[in-house]
């Protein structure tokens, strides 16, 4: 029985995702709510407000998913939903809409983990796409390398010692008073097109280290120094700064994105030898997680994957970032290999998990 309606919930951050999505990899709805107003009121993601912000839309957010689908919950096979990583308030809103969803419609319920589901949506968006597999994932929290051997099969080849590039993509955002109605990626990706990336010459981090982990803690120190050696005020938004202010914010934004993707570049080789030593034949480096949506990080990317005579999936851009679907085709994925929770207990009460 391959004809699977899965519904996928994910709240693990700031985002209020829902989708649902068939076996056949058919995506039949992809619902996001975003917290941008709160982002830009507390300068980040404050959890408490995050949850209320949550427990707010869930119920909107999931009833819109299944009516943009055209089907009710007596249609789905199982109802996926993020477990973890994440922060733990935000994720309980979404774990407790999918156990009343499961409980009152007797559907199975699968749990999902943020970062595989970001790892294989890719085959959802690539058929080809068989283990094994090298990923790439690139996101606010987690910077991660691994070897995909099969499903739940994972060599971490490489993973964060401190902050995460989204997570230094959004503070150089801010430190330069760029506009946060949304996340920092996206503004410094624009802004950098204006800059000279020669201009400022940070030191591309853990040089030293012959490994596949990542740091990106001391590059933001660098940039916030850079920033305050020049004089550079978040307080004047970039929209009212002057042409030579701009320039030297552009410089800035260019500068920190080239050295930022020069690391993934040069783990990305490393791990790559590395791999092809252990699974001869890979064929193909997954790219996604937010940060995978920016173009100059894909381009850089495919560069080094082609000089490897590999191929590079990346899912598009609403598919990299925090979704639904990655969740809903994860639990489909699971699902197959009689890998599920059978229904939970039909409950009235909201606060039971
Ligand atoms: O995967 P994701 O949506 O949420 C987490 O699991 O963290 O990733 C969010 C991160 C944020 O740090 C955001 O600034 C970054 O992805 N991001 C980008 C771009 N779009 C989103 N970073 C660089 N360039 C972009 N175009
Ligand atoms: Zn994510």
């Amino acid at each position: 029985d391959d004809n699977l309606v899965v519904l996928g919930i994910e709240t693990s951050c700031d985002d209020t995702a829902a989708a649902v999505v068939r076996s056949s990899g058919e995506i039949l709805s992809q619902v996001v709510s975003s917290q941008a107003d709160l982002l830009v009121r507390y300068g980040g993601v404050a959890p408490k407000m995050a949850e209320e912000a949550h427990s707010q839309v869930i119920d909107q957010v999931v009833q819109e998913a299944l009516n943009q689908a055209n089907v009710s919950e007596t249609d789905l096979s199982a109802v996926a939903v993020t477990i973890g990583p994440g922060l733990s308030l935000c994720l309980r809103v979404g774990m407790q809409k999918a156990r009343k969803t499961a409980g009152s419609f007797n559907l199975p319920i699968i749990g999902v983990h943020h970062m595989e589901a970001h790892a294989l949506v890719a085959r959802l968006v690539e058929r080809e796409l068989q283990f094994p597999f090298m990923a790439l994932l690139i996101s606010g929290g987690h910077n991660l390398l691994i070897l995909a051997q099969g499903l739940g099969q994972y060599i971490q080849l490489g993973t964060s010692i401190d902050d995460a590039i989204g997570e230094a993509y959004d503070k150089t955002a801010k430190w330069l008073g760029l506009d946060m109605r949304r996340s920092g990626g996206p503004a410094i990706e624009e802004l950098a097109q204006e800059g000279d990336a020669e201009s400022i010459k940070f030191s591309i981090p853990m040089k030293q280290h012959k490994d596949c982990n990542f740091s990106y803690a001391g590059l933001k120190t660098q940039v916030r120094l850079a920033i305050e050696s020049r004089n550079i005020n978040a307080e004047i938004p970039i929209s009212c700064a002057s042409s030579q202010d701009r320039r030297s914010r552009a410089d800035i934004a260019a500068s920190f994105q080239r050295v930022a993707v020069l690391h993934l570049e040069e783990r990305c080789q490393r791990a790559i030898e590395w791999a092809l030593k252990i699974e001869p034949s890979i064929k193909h480096l997954v790219v996604s997680g937010g940060v995978a949506s920016n173009q100059y990080v894909r381009a850089r990317l495919d560069q080094v994957v082609k000089k490897n005579s590999l191929q590079l999936v990346c899912p598009p851009p609403s598919l990299c970032t925090d979704n639904g679907v990655m969740v809903a085709w994860t639990g489909i994925e699971h699902f197959r290999m009689g890998r599920f929770d059978p229904p939970p207990p039909a409950v009235e009460s909201e606060d039971f998990v």
